[in-house]
């Protein structure tokens, strides 16, 4: 007997008695489950599938009983068994804004950026496991977790909550924290499908690319992560796509996620994301948040469009079908919410710490003044907050974490921002966490308003270590890559009293860095998490050894960038007449974005301009040294690169060695990467096996990815601009569907 026959109903009616064979037969295909239990479905129970509330806007009498406060829910078919379906966000832990007023917590991941840093998908995959676990507990079968889009520009608000640059390493970690969160029997879903690179003018800008481009980008890192992840559902995004609304955007959903890449789950919108009725013909099978459109698209509208005969029944069928197989494939249906079930929160705190300390970026390190030696007796820690916590981002992904949060000051106070703009210190202070790892030092706290009195302490103090931060959230778009709050003066006015300066980076976005040649030590920590904290203190005392890796480019400036001035940060404000036909309360008159590097995204970009950055992408330090050989490249397809990697230093360590590929005339691309955890003087193999997609041409004429017979570089680098071997051969032609 399956889970689901031997389960009760509350009202005491055994299942087996009123579900259609196929559907309790749990060994039965998930298409096969879907189409029995569809069968029995009356027209208004399929309507009922495609469309979901913001739980928070409907009042406590008239929701359903038992339902856990969340972004949004799905009533489900109780009557055959199919629950309603609940969901919350985010990738970063189970963040509910709402149940956060009333005092919830749950376990605060690093951001995503801090997890792309890892380069590793089974870190990504154990925070999907813990923070998928939490969500069961709490009440929901639907994590709103899976942010890939793209980091196009490093002023974009919410980039501290996506993977980084590349499709390769975004999709492949994305990949691993889905099947993490769908181990526990929920569904996932990969967001915001597609090309949501930027918050400005997210409800009404029209991104203008070619396919090519796209597909060598941002969708590529969506193909990547639902073919490694195998997500329920897909979001799709705010934004037009080559004028069309994503969520009604025929070739994005229909064409390339369905036909191409046969994706079986459903589309969900984005919260505030529809604009029709007709986005069904086009491939959205769900309208989310449906208070906040214009109009009810997906309830009423759709019951009066198939009473018109504007839309046949048949795609209603197929929509509900959709949801149907998701909720029985990751099985929602066969493992029904409990209440009550605890949470070893103890446990789940060292997830957050594991990723946290591999998600910490070593930028600089002269000198060696990093790990801090035994003799530094006194310490002044300058800013930051670090007195109270580690920042966390702003918006629908916020997590308020265990043990709670303190709220400092806002990010924002007027314009759509407002909204989110409280600004979070959470976990472990990291001044606590250095005077507990440290209990031999006089470790001292000094907030930076007065930087006479700054530069004083760190004068009198063997090391000062300054916390500079700079505050991101969804919804808003940064206006520059400056720490601002008067952070760069206070910075320098350090380094000038005490050549023994760290500077420890707590930001959503690469930032600039006027005063980097005086600063012999700077780490990027990004938003740590609830544990962050402690890990940030292991690191700069060397109990860890660092080995994160920047995901994202820093830049030197914006004028390096393929758009120095954002796009739309000098659109209009959005009239009465746009706001009618946008659907939206605020925001910008609609205007187009134009990427110039196109598929060249970030390092691809500043190697086809041959630019340096300030740090490029895939840097980071460690406190042993790694030396690379014995290259060896197997050109049959699919290519094997091969080559070994040794800890020459006296530390053990883990290195990232990263393999490019640089076809004639064209921006180098990753192909791959090794994660060795090395002890001193130990070597190790890395093997990398290239998926040609990432380095083909697509042809759009052809619909089909082609790998031209050419002659390419083979680089192993420390980073994008530090290859250490190179070797040349020769690629065979192939031709790889879509
Ligand atoms: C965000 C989504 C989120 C949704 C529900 C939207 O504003 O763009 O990422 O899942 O809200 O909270």
């Amino acid at each position: 007997m399956n889970v689901l026959t031997r389960t009760i109903l509350a009202s005491g009616v055994a299942l087996a008695a009123i579900m259609p064979a196929a559907a309790q037969d749990g060994s039965a295909t998930p298409e096969a489950r879907a189409d029995a239990t569809l069968a029995k479905m009356t027209v208004e129970e399929k309507i009922a599938l495609l469309h979901s509330p913001m739980t928070a806007m409907v009042p406590p009498s008239k929701r359903p009983e038992g339902l856990t406060l969340s972004a949004g829910y799905v009533v489900g078919v109780p009557r055959l068994g199919v629950p309603m379906l609940v969901s919350s966000d985010a990738s970063l832990g189970v963040s509910n804004l709402m149940n956060m007023r009333r005092g919830d917590v749950a376990t605060a991941l690093p951001s995503g950026l801090s997890l792309a840093s890892s380069w590793s998908p089974e870190i990504a995959r154990a925070g999907g496991v813990m923070i998928g676990s939490e969500s069961r507990a709490k009440g929901f079968n639907v994590m709103l977790a899976g942010g890939v889009n793209l980091v196009r520009d490093p002023r974009a608000g919410r980039n501290f909550e996506y993977l980084g640059e590349d499709p390769l390493l975004a999709g492949r970690l994305v990949g691993g924290q889905i099947a993490g969160i769908q181990s526990n029997n929920i569904i996932a879903t990969i967001k915001h499908f597609a090309l949501n690179s930027q918050e400005t003018g997210r409800n009404v800008a029209s991104v203008e690319m070619d396919e090519a481009a796209m597909r060598e980008s941002d969708l590529l890192a969506f193909q990547i992560g639902i073919e490694q992840g195998n997500p329920g559902s897909v979001m799709c995004a705010y934004n037009r796509v080559g004028g069309t609304f994503a969520c009604e955007n025929a070739f994005l959903l229909n064409d390339v996620l369905r036909r191409d890449w046969g994706y079986k789950g459903y589309v969900m919108s984005d919260w505030g994301a529809v604009h029709s009725t007709e986005a069904i013909l086009a491939g959205l099978d769900q309208q989310s948040g449906e208070q906040i459109d214009a109009k009810p698209y997906f309830s009423k509208l759709l019951t009066q469009a198939l009473a018109d005969g504007k839309v046949p029944q048949s795609v209603v069928d197929t929509a509900a079908r959709r949801v149907l197989y998701a909720a029985y494939a990751h099985g929602v249906v066969d493992n029904p919410l409990k209440k009550g079930v605890d949470i070893d929160y103890a446990a789940n705190a060292e997830v957050a710490q594991r990723a946290a300390e591999a998600g910490i970026v070593l930028l600089r390190n002269e000198g060696g003044l990093l790990p801090l030696a035994a003799s530094a007796k006194r310490i002044v820690v300058i800013g930051g907050n670090a007195d109270a916590g580690v920042p966390a981002g702003g918006g629908s992904s916020s997590v308020r974490p265990v043990g709670g949060a303190k709220r400092l000051g806002k990010g924002a106070t007027s314009g759509p921002a407002a909204t989110f703009a409280e600004r979070f210190y959470g976990g472990t202070p990291p001044l606590e966490a250095l005077q507990a790892e440290l209990p031999g030092a006089a470790i001292t706290y000094l907030d930076g308003k007065d930087v006479a009195a700054a530069a004083a302490a760190a004068k009198a103090a063997d090391i000062a270590i300054v916390f500079a931060e700079k505050y991101a959230t969804e919804a808003v778009d940064q206006p520059d890559i400056s720490l601002g709050e008067g952070q760069d003066a206070l910075i320098d006015a350090m380094a000038s009293a005490n050549p023994k300066t760290v500077v420890v980076l707590e930001t959503g976005n690469p930032v600039a860095m006027p005063w980097q040649s005086k600063v012999p030590a700077i780490v990027s920590a990004w938003y740590s998490g609830q544990r962050g904290g402690t890990a940030i203190a292991r690191v700069l005392t060397g109990k860890v050894n660092p080995s994160g890796h920047l995901p994202v480019t820093f830049p030197a400036s914006v004028d390096q960038l393929p758009n120095p001035v954002l796009p739309g940060s000098d659109a209009a404000p959005a009239d009465k007449a746009t706001r009618a036909v946008y659907g939206i309360q605020a925001g910008t008159k609609p205007f187009d974005i134009r990427y110039p590097e196109g598929a060249d995204v970030g390092y691809r970009w500043f190697d086809a301009k041959q630019r340096q950055p300030l740090y490029a992408f895939g840097h980071g330090l460690s406190y042993t040294s790694f030396r690379y050989s014995g290259l060896q490249i197997d050109n049959r397809a699919p290519m094997t690169v091969r080559f070994a990697v040794t800890n020459t230093g006296q530390r053990a360590g883990i290195d990232v060695p990263q393999v490019y590929l640089k076809r004639p005339g064209k921006a180098k691309r990753l192909i791959g990467w090794g994660r060795p955890d090395l002890q001193p003087g130990e070597t190790q193999a890395v093997s990398v096996l290239l998926d040609p997609r990432v380095v083909a041409d697509f042809d759009v004429r052809k619909r089909r990815w082609i790998v031209k017979p050419e002659q390419v570089t083979i680089e192993v680098a420390m980073s994008a601009a530090e290859p250490v071997l190179t070797a040349t051969t020769r690629m065979k032609r192939q031709t790889i569907k879509p």
